[in-house]
């Protein structure tokens, strides 16, 4: 029997402004998910609000990157999908592919883990943001292009967008790739960003702030977003509800102030407890998950 939880101040759910949620914007039912034989994914369900953050959380292998890539359509020919995704009231599963490719980056956009693998590397950061831009809007002037280009850059927090729109990816640091990952992800303005581990890769004080850019943009830019992280410490600060996943399996979501709280499943309980905090006694070896 595990002892009752008592929320950290780790887990200390930052109050992201309280936004009336009307219709879900992303609607996920049932949906399963195979790779061949092998099952990823077993009939989850939970849906993401106009203007709400969903923290979808669990360890490595739960499902959590195969059901983002369903959610573009973006998984390989070997996978095999049944259930429903809504999005905005259409049905992404029966979308013709031209419609997709048409949501995919502009209502849908996503930022993934490792920035310099989504960037490449031998084309200057600015040309590869316009390049997201002139996918979408192929009839912009280039003084258009440019103009949002420099704007989501500044939007981003990059220090001297005129002048490092020029440089290539190597030249920045971890945390500002990120940024630019992010620029690219919200400069045709989606409604949904699903940001997978972004920020697994950075050491903690890039982390939080990247944590309180994204926390700004879903405020000014009225985002929905997906986050996907398997650390629950970082969940907590930009999540306003989380699902947790296991072995393809939602097994609790809950609006995220009640989940650190008053966790009801036993994994989550046991998630909560492997994870260190300022309170923990050291003494003793940490909670591990079997
Ligand atoms: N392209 C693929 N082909 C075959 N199996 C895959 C493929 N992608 C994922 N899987 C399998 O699907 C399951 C779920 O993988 P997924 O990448 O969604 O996990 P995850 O929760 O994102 O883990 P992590 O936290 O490590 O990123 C795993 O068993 C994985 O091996
Ligand atoms: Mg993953």
């Amino acid at each position: 029997m595990l002892p009752p939880f008592s929320c950290p101040r780790q887990f200390a759910t930052i109050a992201v402004m309280a936004t009336p949620f009307t219709q879900p914007l992303l609607k996920v039912e049932d949906l399963s998910l195979s790779f061949g034989e092998r099952p990823a994914v077993k009939g989850i369900s939970f849906h993401i609000n106009e203007g709400e953050t969903l923290g979808l959380v669990g360890e490595s292998g739960s499902g959590k990157s195969a059901t983002s890539l369903a959610i573009l359509r973006l998984l390989p020919p070997t996978a095999t999908l049944t259930g429903s995704l809504s999005f905005a009231g259409s049905n992404l599963l029966t979308l013709p592919e031209h419609e997709m490719r048409r949501q995919r980056g502009s209502s849908i956009a996503m930022i993934f883990q490792e920035p310099m693998t989504a960037l490449n590397p031998v084309m200057p950061v600015g040309e590869q943001i316009a390049e997201a831009v002139r996918a979408h809007h192929p009839a912009l002037s280039r003084r258009e292009v440019s103009e949002r280009v420099l704007k989501a850059m500044h939007e981003v927090a990059l220090p001297s967008p005129e002048q490092r729109a020029h440089d290539y990816p190597h030249q920045f640091s971890g945390g500002q790739r990120q940024r630019i990952l992010i620029a690219m992800a919200i400069v045709n303005r989606p409604r949904l960003l699903i940001a997978d581990e972004p920020t697994t890769a950075l050491d903690v004080t890039v982390q939080a702030q990247i944590l309180a850019l994204l926390n700004r943009l879903r405020q000014t830019h009225h985002l929905s977003m997906l986050f996907i992280s398997h650390d629950l410490a970082v969940v907590s600060q930009v999540a306003d509800r989380v699902a947790v996943m296991q072995h393809g399996v939602i097994v609790e979501q809950a609006p995220a102030a009640q989940l650190f709280h008053s966790p009801q499943h036993a994994y989550t309980q046991r998630l909560l407890a492997s994870a260190p905090t300022m309170r923990t006694d050291r003494s003793r070896p940490l909670a591990t998950l079997a």
